[in-house]
């Protein structure tokens, strides 16, 4: 005679009907359904990389990022007679899967939380802050031999015999010297902050 106390517990019931075989759905439409959700899953993110790796998103999502962003639009990098830039997320987001999608994750977060308590909400703020950010950034590149940067600029040896003997010798040798690009080249899309 069952009692109402010996009746299996909620979580237990839900676990047992996950647990059992479908009675009611074919492996075809299981399969069906995964495959489903698997494709919205890798389309879905493959849209939200997108829609948040533009210069509009980044430049304007965020307030604190509007100092930076008209610097960028300014610069070399920014706008060129070539007509072939760089955007912020070239240079500053990994290219490779998955640590693209991990950077991005952990960034979000980050600058989410950090726009919300307004750390550089105001242009006196970036001001004083920039200079801790830049070295944020350097180090990264430092970290990377500057990955990002060579993704555009890739010196074969016929790209370095159009440069003049000044730079050529510095791109040259920069390997013996143990030099990455951000060691010679800061401010190429923003103005380096002061000393
Ligand atoms: C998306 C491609 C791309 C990326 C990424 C990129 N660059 Fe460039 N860079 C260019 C193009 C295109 C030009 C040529 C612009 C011109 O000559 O008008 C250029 C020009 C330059 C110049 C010479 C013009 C100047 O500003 O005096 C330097 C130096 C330079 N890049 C360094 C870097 C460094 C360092 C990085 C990484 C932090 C980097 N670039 C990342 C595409 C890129
Ligand atoms: C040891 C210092 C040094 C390193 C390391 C270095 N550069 Fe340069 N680079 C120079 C100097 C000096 C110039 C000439 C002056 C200038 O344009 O800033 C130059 C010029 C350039 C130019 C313009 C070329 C031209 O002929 O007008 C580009 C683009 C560039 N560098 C990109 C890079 C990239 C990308 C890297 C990393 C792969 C890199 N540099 C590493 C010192 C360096
Ligand atoms: C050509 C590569 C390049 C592009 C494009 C670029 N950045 Fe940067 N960014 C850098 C580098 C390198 C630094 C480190 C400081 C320096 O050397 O200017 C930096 C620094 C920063 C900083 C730290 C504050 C500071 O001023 O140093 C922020 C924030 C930033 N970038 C945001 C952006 C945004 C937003 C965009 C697009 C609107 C963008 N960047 C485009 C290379 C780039």
């Amino acid at each position: 005679m069952a009692t109402a106390s010996n009746k299996p517990g909620l979580i237990r019931r839900m676990w047992r009907a996950l647990m059992s075989p479908s009675a009611r759905w074919s492996v075809f439409t299981l399969l069906l359904m995964g495959l489903i959700v698997g494709l919205v899953g890798t389309v879905g993110t493959q849209v939200m990389v997108h829609a948040t790796g533009t210069n509009q998103f980044c430049g304007t999502a965020c307030h604190s990022m509007q100092w930076v962003a008209a610097e960028h639009k300014k610069s070399t990098h920014g706008a060129n007679r070539y007509g072939v830039g760089a955007s912020c997320s070239d240079c500053h987001i990994p290219h490779a899967y998955p640590g693209k999608l991990w950077y991005k994750t952990k960034a979000g977060v980050k600058d989410a939380i950090a726009e919300s308590r307004g750390v550089i909400g105001t242009e006196a703020l970036f001001k004083k802050e920039r200079k801790r950010m830049a070295e944020h950034v350097w180090a990264e590149f430092r970290e990377n031999d500057s990955a990002n940067c060579r993704t555009c600029h890739v010196f074969t040896p016929e790209a370095l015999a159009l440069q003049k003997g000044g730079p050529r010798k510095d791109h040259q040798n920069r390997f013996a010297e143990k030099k990455t690009c951000i060691d010679c080249h800061k401010g190429v899309a923003h103005e380096e902050p002061a000393e």
